[in-house]
């Protein structure tokens, strides 16, 4: 057998032997991330057979791998993998495409646009609207971002390759609990830090504090709304924000990372009215969508506009017009959209609803659980896949997660929200089941009961 074919069936049985562990592994690893370092040893002067480096890796990093693809993963926000995901992101590494451009990588360049439209038609967003497949919703407000910057001072006679420093300042509106993956883009863009408004309870943006920071000073201004806010889950309310926003000639962009994933389903229609109309949306399909890491989606309506601040030029490249390095700020990268494409096509439109859906509901038993367990309150209204607990004091619910992640069964983070340590939930991945849940109650339960 050649060395390529042995090492590609050592890493599929290593492969199986860890995805057949999930359900019975504890969620957290055994060992910290300096043992992990020794245990990778030295650089050997010779060369190793490619099937044992694989056996070598599998053995060496068993110990420090964290069970994030089974159902009882709840930390973060961080889907699984589907299986046609998983596989098509292997033959992704087999194919080894650079997919920056069309007429180079035609399989590359044209799953990327038949993905693309798929996902702006079930997420109800413009048809026509430019999709970039980037590493995850940090690149992508990045490169929505930079679009909506370049495209305000545009508006105001100004080209932004004549460099920040001589054109009109540009104003950021952001709502106090935007996700941080806002915040450094804009300073990327050389924007420095937005101007902050108030939100609600929930950790929504109010739209009337928002047209009043709106009417506050003139000039170019972007707008970043949020939809699924960390603690929460919950959604700014876009018709009223996007249409004053609008009337000041802002771009409006939404943080969309996992949230934007509830515009699949009619439950959440009124919850996010009025979305489609913002300008640029960013999201992740490494999220609620469980493609395996990394892929994120930078979506704008214009598609020129985004072209125009992603595009560039070489002698050199064979440039046909529309390829993916316009929409994304890299030139080479992963072809993302094949296991973004599997995993649709393997769900199909009512699959994609379901899972969504069904994320959901395993949040709400969560809640419904939780409150049944002594001293436990649920914090935030349970609107979509976040939920936030604490146990009494902030000493105790610090116990809690303590006790729960030494024990392993599930994995659950800790957080602080309105000034208070929680318990923070968030259900993303597509294999958690109701026993999932249920077992991981009993854990919050006994950790509890410990604490
Ligand atoms: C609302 C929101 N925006 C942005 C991000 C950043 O996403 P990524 O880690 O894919 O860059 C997250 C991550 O959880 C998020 O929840």
């Amino acid at each position: 057998m050649d060395s390529r074919s042995a090492a590609l069936d050592r890493a599929h049985h290593h492969a199986k032997v860890w995805l057949d562990s999930l359900d019975s592994r504890p969620v957290p690893p055994s060992v910290d991330t300096d043992e992990m370092a020794r245990r990778l040893g030295e650089l050997p002067d010779g060369p190793t057979p490619a099937a044992e480096v694989m056996d070598l890796l599998a053995a060496a990093c068993e110990p420090g791998l964290v069970a994030i693809p089974s159902g009882r993963f709840f930390g973060m926000v961080v889907g699984g993998s589907l299986p046609a995901s998983i596989g098509a992101d292997w033959l992704t590494s087999a194919w080894d495409q650079n997919v920056g451009l069309r007429s180079v990588t035609p399989a590359g360049a044209a799953v990327e646009e038949v993905s693309g439209r798929w996902l702006v038609d079930l997420l109800g967003l413009p048809t026509g609207s430019a999709v970039g497949f980037v590493t995850g919703a940090t690149m992508a407000n990045f490169t929505c971002l930079a679009a909506a910057r370049d495209t305000v001072l545009r508006r105001a006679g100004y080209d932004v390759r004549a460099g920040l420093a001589g054109g009109p300042p540009v104003r950021v509106l952001v709502g106090a609990e935007r996700h941080p993956s806002v915040d450094l883009p804009l300073r990327f863009l050389g924007l420095g830090d937005p101007v902050v408004v108030p939100v609600d309870e929930r950790g929504c943006i109010r739209a009337d504090a928002l047209a009043v920071a709106l009417e506050a000073s003139e000039g170019p201004t972007i707008v970043a709304l949020q939809a699924g806010n960390i603690h929460s889950g919950d959604f700014d309310p876009f018709a009223e924000c996007i249409s004053a926003a609008h009337a000041r000639d802002a771009w409006v962009h939404v943080d969309g990372a996992f949230g934007l994933w509830a515009a699949v389903s009619p439950r959440w229609a009124d919850a996010l009215r009025g979305i489609a109309e913002a300008d640029s949306w960013a999201t992740d399909a490494h999220k609620t969508l469980n493609v395996p890491y990394d892929c994120g989606l930078a979506i704008v309506r214009d598609v020129d506009a985004l072209a125009s601040s992603m595009a560039m030029h070489g002698d050199y490249l064979i440039q046909a017009g529309g390829d993916p390095q316009e929409r994304t700020p890299e030139l080479s990268r992963r072809g993302r959209g094949f296991a973004t494409w599997a995993a649709l096509r393997s769900l199909g439109r009512e699959g994609v609803v379901a899972l969504v859906e069904r994320l959901a509901s395993h949040a709400r038993a969560f809640a419904d659980g939780a409150r049944a367990i002594p001293g436990c309150e649920v914090l935030n209204d349970v609107v979509f896949t976040q939920v936030c607990l604490t146990f009494g004091d902030d000493d105790r619910t610090g116990r809690v997660v303590d006790a729960l992640l030494a024990e392993g069964t599930t994995w659950m983070s800790g957080s602080r929200w309105h000034d208070r340590a929680i318990v923070r939930i968030s259900v993303s991945n597509w294999s958690t089941t109701e026993d999932d849940v249920g077992r991981s109650l009993e854990a919050l339960q006994r950790a509890a009961a410990q604490a």
